[in-house]
């Protein structure tokens, strides 16, 4: 397929300063659009504002790590590999009119994948072939970004591009042409958002109160282009851990109309988290592999969305698992603000 191509040249860029990089790059289909957060805000039925989830259907709004087993108490996934059973969230994009409605703009798989839109998660092992990484252990969570930030955050992290009508899977980490702002101006194959999560683990805590301190960024060669976790760990948080990144594709070409965006040039996109800045996009991670299989993905280096260490399941098998919204409010077609955000209320 055409990602093929595209991931070979940047592999073969990556090659010339790292050796050759394995990463696991896969579909994980829509499980429920709903506004709950089991990791920022256990228990909230609903929660501050909407996301779309996707991963195992054990999924809910209380997710205690001291009782709640994902791999023993999901029944399916919504992800390429039936033994993922873990949990990703994000923010999900509104486009809001002239006349002030918001309608939730649709997602698309990524290059080579299939499935209802949903998310591309990827898991990348060490670049470097002599450095393992360590699989996360049962009960382990963790946050990237900020769903209340009005201002850019710390570079390379969360990041919009504006996609060419077709390919563009070059520079995967953040760097340019992408930016934490969304676009200002149409673009012909939609806006990805992309989360990278740390590569580093203090080795005790599968979670703390930030859900961010227990992990941490590489201390040095967590450049643009190291992509993979080929940085060094700060002696704080020693241990490896795979490079988990989350990639959405919104397919905003059916608003990409002049007529259609804001008289005074500014853009009409707004994050769930009411923000059109984009500072605030974020991504939840609860772990839920089954077992090792996580670890022995990792130590096979397995490239795509086949493995021979895992259990790979269709498109059809993965898009008939889903949950049901435990909030009841409407998400889709035209509404009057986002969900969540009633001005009256
Ligand atoms: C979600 O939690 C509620 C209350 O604890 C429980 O009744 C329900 O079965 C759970 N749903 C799933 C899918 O586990
Ligand atoms: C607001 O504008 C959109 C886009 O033009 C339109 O589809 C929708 O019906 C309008 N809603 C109201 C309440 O006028």
């Amino acid at each position: 397929m055409q990602w093929k191509a595209f991931a070979l040249a940047h592999l073969v860029q990556q090659a010339l300063g790292q050796g050759s990089m394995p990463m696991m790059r896969f579909q994980c289909s829509q499980l429920v659009v709903d506004r709950i957060d089991p990791l920022v805000n256990p228990g909230s039925i609903p929660s501050p504002h909407l996301h779309q989830i996707v991963g195992g259907n054990s999924f809910n709004a209380t997710m205690d790590p001291a009782t709640h087993d994902l791999p023993t108490l999901s029944t399916c996934t919504t992800c390429t590999f039936s033994e993922d059973f873990s949990n990703y969230w994000t923010a999900v994009l509104y486009f809001r009119a002239r006349n002030g409605s918001v309608t939730r703009v649709p997602q698309i798989p990524n290059m080579g994948l299939k499935g209802n839109g949903g998310v591309t998660v990827y898991y990348i092992p060490s670049a470097n072939k002599g450095t393992s990484v360590t699989a996360f252990k049962p009960g382990f969570r963790m946050l990237v970004g900020d769903a209340g930030a009005h201002v850019a955050g710390p570079a390379h992290k969360v990041c919009h591009r504006c996609m060419p009508a077709s390919g563009d899977n070059s520079n995967l980490n953040c760097a340019a042409p992408d930016a934490q702002t969304l676009p200002k101006g149409f673009c012909s194959g939609g806006i990805r958002s992309v989360i990278t999560f740390p590569t580093c683990w203090d080795g005790k805590n599968t979670d703390s109160a930030d859900h961010k301190s227990h992990v941490a960024y590489p201390s040095s060669g967590s450049g643009p282009n190291d992509v993979g976790s080929n940085g060094v760990c700060p002696t704080s948080h020693p241990v490896k851990i795979p490079q988990l990144m989350l990639e959405t594709i919104w397919d905003t070409r059916a608003f990409n109309k002049k007529e259609l965006w804001p008289a005074d040039g500014s853009q009409p996109f707004i994050w769930s988290t009411n923000d059109e800045k984009g500072f605030s996009q974020h991504g939840d991670y609860v772990f839920g592999w089954k077992g090792d299989s996580l670890q022995k993905a990792m130590d096979a280096r397995c490239t795509g969305d086949t493995c021979s260490a895992l259990k790979v399941q269709t498109t059809d098998q993965a898009t008939k698992c889903s949950v049901k919204q435990l909030v009841r409010e409407d998400v889709n077609g035209w509404l009057s603000h986002l969900p969540g955000m009633d001005p009256e209320a």
